[in-house]
């Protein structure tokens, strides 16, 4: 079991489903803009937005990911999630993520990612974390750029969705890449601090 922990950003506050936000996500990743770019169920009717977060609940209590409420800090709202599938024996994480698309490009997706790389290679001591998105999504691939993961390829035809195949790019950052990551952005800050 990993444990649970509410993680703060300058704008976000990162924590753990609760079953009543099920209605909220059947609002927010029931649309197809939203289901598109990812596994979502869809369409999401309430029972299924309902099984998707207990779900998560059973895959954290069973140390097989980590899921989080991503939250607006002002005012509690929720607008998305984020988390990790996680295969402790490789000590590695894949990342998932969605946000409302009301919530899109304002900057949150690489806010919450940063957060989480940092609290899986910091608090869960993973050695690679890895984010497959779909070809046809680009928006996520700049995030995980901006996040300083590296483009390791691209997987042709890898995936099924909506009846069509889909090629997949793959980005990913090993531990190392992290540190040195950290130390780059520390050596920035104390430049100028
Ligand atoms: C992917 C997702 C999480 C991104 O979140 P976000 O909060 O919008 O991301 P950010 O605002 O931090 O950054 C988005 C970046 O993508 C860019 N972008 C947006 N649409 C784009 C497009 N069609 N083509 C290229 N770049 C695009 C933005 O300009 C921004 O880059 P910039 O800061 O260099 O200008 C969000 O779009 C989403 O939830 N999509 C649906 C679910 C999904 O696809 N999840 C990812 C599964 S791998």
């Amino acid at each position: 079991m990993t444990a649970i922990v509410t993680i703060g950003t300058k704008r976000l506050r990162l924590r753990p489903f609760q079953t009543t936000d099920a209605e909220a996500v059947h609002r927010l990743a029931g649309s197809q803009d939203v289901a598109a770019g990812t596994f979502l169920p869809h369409p999401m009717d309430r029972q299924a937005a309902q099984d998707w977060v207990t779900e998560r609940l059973k895959d954290q209590a069973a140390g097989t990911g980590v899921t989080f409420a991503i939250t607006l800090l002002e005012n509690g709202e929720l607008i998305g999630s984020i988390g990790m599938e996680l295969v402790l024996a490789h000590e590695q994480g894949r990342l998932t993520y969605w946000l409302g698309h009301d919530y899109w490009n304002h900057g949150y997706g690489t806010e919450a990612v940063t957060a989480l790389v940092e609290y899986g290679f910091n608090s869960l001591k993973l050695h690679r974390i890895y984010a497959p998105h779909f070809h046809t999504n680009p928006a996520s691939g700049r995030v995980l750029q901006k996040v300083g993961m590296t483009h390791e390829g691209r997987l042709r035809e890898h995936y099924l969705r909506f009846g069509q195949r889909v090629d997949v790019e793959l980005y990913g950052m090993i531990r190392n890449e992290f540190l040195r990551l950290k130390v780059g952005k520390k050596g920035i800050a104390d430049d100028h601090g």
